[in-house]
């Protein structure tokens, strides 16, 4: 039996988040569970990563590594990347097209729809060994997860109980990412980032809009995204996911000054760049969105800063460490120059960006401090304790406390219980 973990939310508004659930093991494991495999969709790929009959890619839900592929039908299928015999790892690269999945152990071969096809010396030698006369190989299939998708994104979830993609992700989702894969898009590379934190951590980054003209003091020097500037955070009905978004070239000197007059030593209006190129936005939209950071419970991040565009799934791997796996892609009709601008302004972001290097500090410097801590708690209250909803302002950080309702419903959770430890 799993050790059920206790942890009491003190605040019934999720404006105070028990600094145990970061680094509690117990919490951990139940995640996996409750989450994970709970019902959720959880992003997978992209369906231009696998755009032939025959395409695989290895992903992860949570902590649980999964293969996704396209059958010889066209069919998408994802399943537990786990050989049914011994438990290997079934796939262990990356990315490929294959026929079949052949188990490096004992090559039990699976084909494209996860039925076992093959077992080599299934009667034996001589009459001696091999497999029991009962045993049938027809029953034997690779663990499925059910598959949606939506706009060439690739969802896939564990549980029966999980509600429709379209439904679960909710109308403001759907037109984000309606507005995202407008048109056929083409994968430009991938970089992976280990960071030493716990995935929620992660979480609360980006759904915490107030950190990016803070933190991210190329964004507020440049003017990529000030606080000063229109811009908001755009929540579901249930508050789990967030789209937060604003407008360049909104802002005002002297709303500006006055708003980061705290910070005068490290914002520095003054600065300026030797080649500006990567601050440049091509107008793609009819709006005047310049940035948006959609991110959808539980796994997944979707960006468009200015014209750099990418997926980052989150892959926890443990109560104080996750993979963030990052997908740059641009449209299918980009010319070379504009694939060019996109690559360049994907310095912006992944493990060492202009921009997201911070984030990843950001999240080990919390779990460092916290790690001992574990009966204190973090303070939400930028935005107000009100009603979890659509924000008008980017000095918010109400979207963490949508994420934590929908996660304390999921994980049962007790909240409001005791009084908040000041
Ligand atoms: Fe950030």
């Amino acid at each position: 039996m799993r050790n059920q973990p206790s942890i009491s939310w003190p605040a019934s508004d999720f404006s105070r988040i028990p600094f145990a659930a970061y680094c509690d093991p117990a919490v951990y494991e139940e995640e996996q569970e409750r989450i994970f495999r709970g019902p959720t969709w959880n992003y997978l790929a992209l369906e231009a990563e696998l755009p032939d009959e025959g395409d695989f890619l290895s992903t992860k839900v949570g902590e649980t590594p999964v293969v996704v592929c396209r059958d010889s039908d066209g069919v998408l299928h994802a399943f537990v990347n786990r050989c049914m015999h011994r438990g290997m790892l079934l796939c262990r690269e990356r990315q490929g097209n294959s026929e079949n999945f052949i188990c490096p152990y004992h090559q039990w071969t699976y084909d494209l729809t996860g039925q076992l096809r093959a077992v080599p010396f299934p009667r034996g030698v001589n009459g001696e060994g091999g497999l029991p006369e009962d045993f049938d190989r027809g029953k034997i299939h690779l663990q499925e997860l059910k598959v949606e998708k939506f706009k060439g994104v690739i969802f896939g979830t564990f549980s029966d109980a999980t509600e429709p993609l379209i439904d679960y992700l909710g109308p403001e989702v759907v037109y984000e990412i309606e507005r995202l894969f407008h048109k056929p898009i083409r994968i430009l590379g991938y970089q992976r980032q280990r960071i030493f934190g716990n995935w929620k951590l992660y979480n609360d980054n980006v759904r915490d809009p107030n950190h990016g003209g803070l933190l991210h003091m190329f964004h507020a020097t440049f003017g990529l995204y000030r606080l000063s500037q229109k811009g908001g955070a755009k929540l579901d009905a249930r508050g789990r996911h967030n789209i937060t978004w604003n407008s360049l070239g909104t802002d005002d000197e002297k709303t500006t000054s006055e708003g980061y007059e705290g910070t005068k030593k490290v914002y520095k209006p003054k600065f300026s760049l030797n080649d500006m190129s990567i601050l440049q936005n091509r107008t793609e939209h009819p709006d005047d969105v310049t940035l948006v950071i959609l991110s959808v419970f539980p796994n997944v991040v979707f960006q468009q800063i200015a014209n750099s565009l990418c997926t980052r799934q989150i892959r926890s791997e443990g109560t104080d460490r996750m993979e963030l796996y990052w997908t740059y892609y641009g449209y299918a009709d980009d010319d070379e120059e504009m694939t060019r601008h996109r690559l360049d302004q994907a310095n912006l972001v992944g493990p060492g960006g202009l921009i997201s290097m911070e984030d990843g500090e950001a999240v080990e410097l919390v779990q460092v401090a916290i790690q001992r801590e574990q009966d204190k708690h973090a303070m939400v209250e930028i935005g107000g304790t009100g009603k979890i909803e659509t924000q008008k302002s980017l000095v918010t950080e109400v979207p963490i406390r949508g994420f934590y309702s929908y996660y304390c419903e999921l994980m049962g959770f007790p909240t409001g219980t005791e009084a908040a430890a000041e």
